[in-house]
C-alpha cells in the first residue's frame, strides 16, 4: 500500500576529531553537497565521565545568528523564549513583526512593510516570530553565517494540538454523535478540511502538511499528494521538498525528544548549558490527547498528511544518528542537562512563590563539566528565564525603537508602530497596578519609581506584556535609568518588603 522512500536515506559519516560531521545519504547522493556542512562543536575530546571530570569542555566559535522556522503547535514556544533570552541577553537584533501584531509576518508577509527595519548599517541576528519559510526571502533579510533551525513533531499528536487548540469540531461542523469527533474527521478529511490547498484561500494549512506548508511547501501542491493521487508524482514532490528543508537547515529539532535536541542545538551553537536552560512556554492538556487512533484510520492520516508524515520520518531518522554520532557522552550531557533545569526551576519557583521574606538558598552555582562552563543561577537569571514571550517582545520592541531613534512625537512612521490608546491610559492608571505575578516584586513599583524614571523611556510598555519591574530593570541594564535612581528604587523596594515580611512574622500564630 503505501510506499515508504524512507529507507533511501543513508547514514552519516563522522570525524570528531575535527569536529565535523559528514553525511552522505543515498536519496541525495551525487550530488557532491555534504549534509550538515556544518555541525560543529560536538568534538568528543575525552574518554572519560561524568559531570564532576576535571576535562574541559570543547573548543569551538559560539554563533549567535538563528532563524528559527516556528511551525504551529510543536513546541516552538519553549524555543522561541530560549533564543529570546538569549538574545536578549546579548543585546542582538530580532527581526520584529510591527508592535503589537506577532502574527504580522504570517504567512508570506517576509516583507518591510510588516516589520521594524534593522538599525542603520546592522543586521538582524534573529528571527523567531511566525513567518512561511522561503530560502530566498531569508537569505535577503538574513546574513550568511545565519543557523537554520525548526522544530517538528509527530504528526498525528501535532493533528490533536491542533484539533484542540483551533477548535476543529467547531469549525469543521461536526457534531457529536458517540465517536469521537476526531475520528469522524479521519474517516473522511477532504469532507471537512477543504482549506488548504483546495481553491480557497487561508493563511495556513490546518490539517494537511501543516508543518509542511510552513516550511515552505506550496499548499496548492497538497492536492497532488494526497488520498487517491499519483503515488509516483507524490514521492518525486515529496522528496525534493525534503531535500530542500535538508539542505537548509542546520537542525530539525524533534518535539517529542526535546531536551535532546535542545543539547544538540548547544552544541551546535557552541553555547553553555545555561543558555539553554528553560521553562516551558503554552503547555495544554486537553482530552483528545488522548483519544485512542486505531492503525486503519492512522494510515488513512498519513496518506491525508503524506508530507508531513514523511518529514517527520526522515527528520527523526537523521536526528537519531547525530545523536548517536555526537560523541563525550551526548545522553549522559542530557541527562545532566535535565537535572541541572530542575534545579534551576525549584529554585526559580522558590524565589518567586508569594513570601516576601527572603528564602534561601539564593543562588545554585553550577560547576565547571566536561560539556560546558560552570555558571551561577541567580534572580536576575531566574528573572530572565521566567519572563515570558509577550514581555520579550515588548522588551525588544522597546529596544528597537531607541536604536531607531523613535520618540512619541516620531513613533507612527513606521506603519503599525506606536502605542495603542489602550496601551496609553495603561500607562496613566500605572500607579494603579499592582504586579500580578509575582510576589518577589509584589510591590507597587511605579508608585515607589514614578513615572519619571520608568515611564518616560516607554513607547510600547504594556502592563498584559511585562510587570512594572521588568520595565525598570530592562531600562536601568540598557542604561536609560541612571545608577543612583536606580538603587534609591531599590532600596524602596527591598525596603517595602522587609516591611511586609516583619508584617508576615507578625501575624504567624
Ligand atoms: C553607515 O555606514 C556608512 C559607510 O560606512 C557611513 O558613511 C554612515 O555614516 C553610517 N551610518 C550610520 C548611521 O552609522
Ligand atoms: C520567496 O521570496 C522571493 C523573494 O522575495 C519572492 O520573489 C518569491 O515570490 C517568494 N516565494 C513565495 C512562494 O512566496
Ligand atoms: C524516532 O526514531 C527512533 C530511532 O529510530 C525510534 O526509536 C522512534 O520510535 C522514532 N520516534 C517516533 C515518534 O517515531
Ligand atoms: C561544585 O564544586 C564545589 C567546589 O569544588 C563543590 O564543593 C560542589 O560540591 C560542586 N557542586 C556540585 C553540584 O558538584
Ligand atoms: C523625536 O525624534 C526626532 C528624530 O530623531 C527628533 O527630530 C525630534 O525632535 C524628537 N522629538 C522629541 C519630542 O524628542
Ligand atoms: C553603580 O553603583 C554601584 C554601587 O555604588 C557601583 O558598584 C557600580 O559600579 C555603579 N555602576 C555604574 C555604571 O556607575
Ligand atoms: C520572618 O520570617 C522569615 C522566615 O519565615 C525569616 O527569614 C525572617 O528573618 C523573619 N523576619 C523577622 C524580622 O523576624
Amino acid at each position: 500500500m503505501l510506499r515508504y522512500c524512507h529507507q533511501a536515506f543513508a547514514a552519516c559519516a563522522v570525524i570528531t576529531t575535527v569536529g565535523t560531521i559528514i553525511c552522505s545519504h543515498g536519496l541525495f547522493k551525487g550530488t557532491g553537497q555534504s549534509y550538515p556542512r556544518r555541525l560543529m562543536g560536538a568534538v568528543d575530546n575525552s574518554q572519560s565521565s561524568g559531570a564532576t571530570s576535571s576535562i574541559r569542555w570543547p573548543k569551538c566559535k559560539e554563533r549567535r545568528r538563528v532563524a528559527f522556522v516556528k511551525n504551529h503547535k510543536v513546541g516552538g514556544d519553549t524555543v522561541k523564549n530560549i533564543l529570546n533570552r538569549y538574545g536578549y541577553t546579548r543585546k542582538l537584533n530580532f527581526l520584529l513583526p510591527h508592535p503589537f501584531v506577532a502574527s504580522m509576518t504570517y504567512p508570506y508577509s517576509l516583507y518591510p512593510e510588516f516589520y521594524l527595519p534593522v538599525p542603520p548599517n546592522q543586521t538582524f541576528d534573529m528571527l523567531v516570530y511566525h513567518t512561511v519559510y522561503n530560502r530566498t526571502r531569508f537569505r535577503q533579510v538574513l546574513p550568511k553565517d545565519t543557523v537554520y533551525l525548526t522544530i517538528i513533531r509527530e504528526p498525528l499528536s501535532h493533528l490533536k494540538s491542533i484539533w484542540n487548540y483551533y477548535g476543529l469540531q467547531n469549525r469543521f461542523l461536526i457534531r457529536s454523535n458517540g465517536e469521537h469527533a476526531i475520528l469522524t474527521f479521519l474517516n473522511n478529511p477532504e469532507k471537512y478540511d477543504k482549506s488548504c490547498g483546495h481553491g480557497r484561500h487561508v493563511p495556513y494549512c490546518l490539517t494537511q502538511n501543516s508543518m509542511s506548508v510552513d516550511l515552505g511547501f506550496p499548499a496548492q501542491n497538497n492536492k497532488r499528494v494526497t488520498l487517491g493521487c499519483d503515488r509516483e508524482e507524490r514521492e518525486v514532490i515529496s522528496q525534493t521538498f525534503l531535500r530542500k528543508i535538508h539542505d537548509d537547515f542546520h537542525l530539525v529539532m524533534i518535539t517529542e525528544y526535546f531536551d535532546e535536541s535542545l543539547v544538540l542545538l548547544k552544541r551546535l551553537m557552541c553555547w553553555t548549558l545555561q543558555d539553554i536552560l528553560y521553562y516551558k512556554a503554552n503547555v495544554r492538556h486537553y482530552a483528545t490527547k488522548r483519544t485512542r487512533i486505531p492503525p486503519d484510520v492512522r494510515q488513512i492520516h498519513n496518506e491525508w498528511s503524506y508530507v508531513d508524515y514523511a518529514l517527520y520520518h526522515h527528520f527523526n531518522q537523521t536526528f537519531w544518528r547525530r545523536v548517536h554520532a555526537a560523541g563525550n557522552d551526548f545522553l549522559g550531557e542530557v541527562r545532566y542537562f535535565r537535572r541541572v533545569n530542575h534545579q534551576m526551576r525549584e529554585l526559580c519557583d522558590s524565589l518567586s512563590r508569594p513570601n516576601p521574606c527572603p528564602v534561601s538558598p539564593t543562588t545554585v552555582v553550577v560547576n565547571d563539566t566536561r560539556w560546558s562552563p560552570g555558571f551561577t543561577i541567580d534572580r536576575d537569571f531566574c528573572l530572565l528565564a521566567k519572563r515570558d514571550l509577550d514581555c520579550y517582545y515588548s522588551l525588544q520592541a522597546e529596544r528597537a525603537a531607541k536604536a531607531l531613534k523613535l520618540n512619541h512625537s516620531n513613533i507612527h512612521l513606521y506603519g503599525g508602530g506606536g502605542p495603542r490608546p489602550a496601551v496609553i491610559s495603561q500607562l496613566k492608571r500605572w500607579t494603579e497596578t499592582e504586579s500580578r505575578k509575582d510576589a518577589m516584586y509584589d510591590v507597587k513599583v511605579h508608585k515607589l519609581s514614578g513615572k519619571d524614571v520608568v515611564g518616560r523611556h516607554c513607547l510600547y510598555c504594556n502592563l498584559a506584556n511585562c510587570r512594572p519591574f521588568d520595565y525598570l530593570t530592562h531600562f536601568y541594564k540598557d542604561g536609560h535609568i541612571s545608577n543612583d535612581s536606580y538603587r534609591t528604587v531599590m532600596r524602596r523596594i527591598n525596603q517595602k518588603i522587609a516591611e511586609r515580611c516583619n508584617m508576615k512574622n507578625l501575624t504567624l500564630p
